[in-house]
């Protein structure tokens, strides 16, 4: 099942957050239901509170008012089963040169939160961190330092890293932002094969042109509110966007 008329994966109610010390909200009353299966780009200018929306769902940033369910489990309640459950890219990393692990160690890291408290990592574990390296085409890269590659190769690593996991939902915070051409159209699709395995992908981009031929829901924030919410067919997300209203 897909569209909006499904039970939604993420509900978002009414919500409002703010960071410890901000003078203000910085999410200003934003109510949004994802379903199983969609791909939603999140657009919207520099500081609008995009990547605070996807802090917000992962249970990253207390609540103010309002309610946010994703897969069932209401934060802050369950919070770290969503954690868990979730797969975020962030958009700002950078790893040391001196980081002590390998891009294989950075992936299975990405199983932690599925291996029980006194259990250890299992065959099934290391299977899922290795098909992630090969999707992302990183096998080759497993053995190096994560903070010795370049940010497109680190950027794979987090993106296998959130694979590994197989989340519920996959959140990405401008995930193409490092990679070059070739790569942003390899992980389009994957992002799209994905999604149309029932897992819905919220992703924050302003690289347009790399987004996967299928129906998008199109999300502009503004100034911490949400002021479109739309589906727009392959190709006019762009326009979409810049014809989003002004929040007031
Ligand atoms: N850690 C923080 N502490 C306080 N304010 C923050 C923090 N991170 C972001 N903000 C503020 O929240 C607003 C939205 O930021 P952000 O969600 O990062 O925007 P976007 O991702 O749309 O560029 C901005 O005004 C920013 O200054
Ligand atoms: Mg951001």
């Amino acid at each position: 099942m897909t569209g909006t008329d499904s039970p939604p994966c993420i509900d978002l109610k009414d919500i409002w957050t703010t960071y410890e010390g901000a003078a203000y909200p910085v999410i200003k009353g934003v109510s949004l239901r994802i379903a199983a299966g969609e791909f939603v780009v999140v657009g919207g200018p520099n500081g609008a509170g995009k990547t605070t929306l996807l802090e917000a769902i992962c249970g990253l940033l207390p609540l103010v008012k309002g309610s946010i369910t994703v897969c069932g489990r209401e934060i802050p309640k369950e919070k770290i089963g969503i954690l868990c459950d979730v797969g975020y890219v962030i958009q700002n990393f950078d790893f040391h040169p001196f980081t002590p692990y390998t891009v294989l160690d950075v992936v299975r890291m990405g199983r932690y939160g599925r291996i029980g408290w006194f259990s250890r990592e299992s065959q099934e574990d290391l299977d899922a961190a290795m098909e992630a390296l090969r999707l992302l085409r990183i096998d080759h890269l497993r053995d190096e330092l994560i903070g010795t590659l370049s940010g497109g190769q680190q950027q794979k690593a987090l993106i296998a890293h959130n694979l590994a996991k197989k989340p519920s939902v996959l959140l990405l915070d401008e995930p193409f932002s490092n990679l070059d051409v070739m790569t942003r159209d390899e992980v389009s699709s994957l992002l799209c094969d994905i999604c149309e395995s029932g897992v819905p992908v919220v992703m924050v981009s302003h690289a347009f042109d790399s987004l996967p031929r299928r129906d998008i829901r199109v999300v502009v924030m503004q100034k911490g509110k949400l002021v479109l919410n739309t589906t727009s067919q392959a190709g006019d997300v762009a326009d979409i966007i810049r014809s989003a209203p002004v929040a007031g």
